[in-house]
């Protein structure tokens, strides 16, 4: 996968996974793995699928309605492009943080619910319920911060409290923090995620 990977400072640190939004790039949340941990290492990748010349992690019939047979390949073919990645670069695979942000963060959500241990963690930017009516693994001590709008239009608030709630059921601890916004990522969810992130890691 098209990617950008830069060597941290300190290797106890995990390795920050960045995966953008519907029409953005590899390039687009590089400020924020600054903002998170400056001494970790950082894998930025670019979504495979093309939508109207709109890059994504996986296709969608319409906005919200997931083709969920994209959705488990591409989270397949991420999770193997995470064990190459381990290896070319020499980080831990054990010790990835994703940072994602809207289809980002709904690809991130995805490799948890469908394997346990692509991440370690995870800070979702206003994802949603990836997938209904499957066990999830065991997320046993996987700290979650899910960030969420009260007025996000793409994902409605009982979507990220059922979100929560699925990952708590599969043992995952999880921080959900509102804003009184929509679908943007703001400077205050950004803050909060910033100290969720010294606290548990
Ligand atoms: C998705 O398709 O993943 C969600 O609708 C979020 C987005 O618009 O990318």
């Amino acid at each position: 996968m098209k990617h950008i990977f830069q060597e941290g400072t300190d290797p106890s640190r995990p390795t920050l996974l960045l995966l953008h939004g519907t029409g953005g790039n590899e390039q687009d949340l590089l400020p924020l793995a600054g903002r998170i941990d400056e001494k970790a290492a950082v894998l930025s990748v670019r979504g495979n699928v093309l939508e109207n010349g709109m890059p994504r992690f996986f296709r969608r019939l319409a906005e919200g309605i997931f083709d969920e047979e994209d959705l488990v390949f591409r989270t397949n073919e991420l999770n193997e492009f995470l064990d190459q990645a381990a290896e070319e670069y020499k980080f831990d695979r054990q010790n990835i943080m994703a940072i994602g942000y809207s289809n980002g963060a709904n690809i991130a959500g995805s490799l948890m619910f469908h394997f346990q241990d692509a991440l370690r963690g995870a800070i979702l930017h206003h994802p949603m319920v990836p997938r209904r009516g499957i066990e999830l693994p065991d997320l046993c001590g996987k700290p979650v911060f899910i960030g969420a709008g009260t007025n996000d239009p793409i994902c409605p608030a009982q979507e990220s409290e059922e979100l929560k709630s699925l990952l708590e059921k599969a043992n995952a601890s999880v921080q959900l923090h509102w804003e009184n916004h929509g679908h943007q990522l703001t400077f205050g969810e950004v803050d909060a995620a910033e100290k969720w992130y010294k606290i548990n890691f």
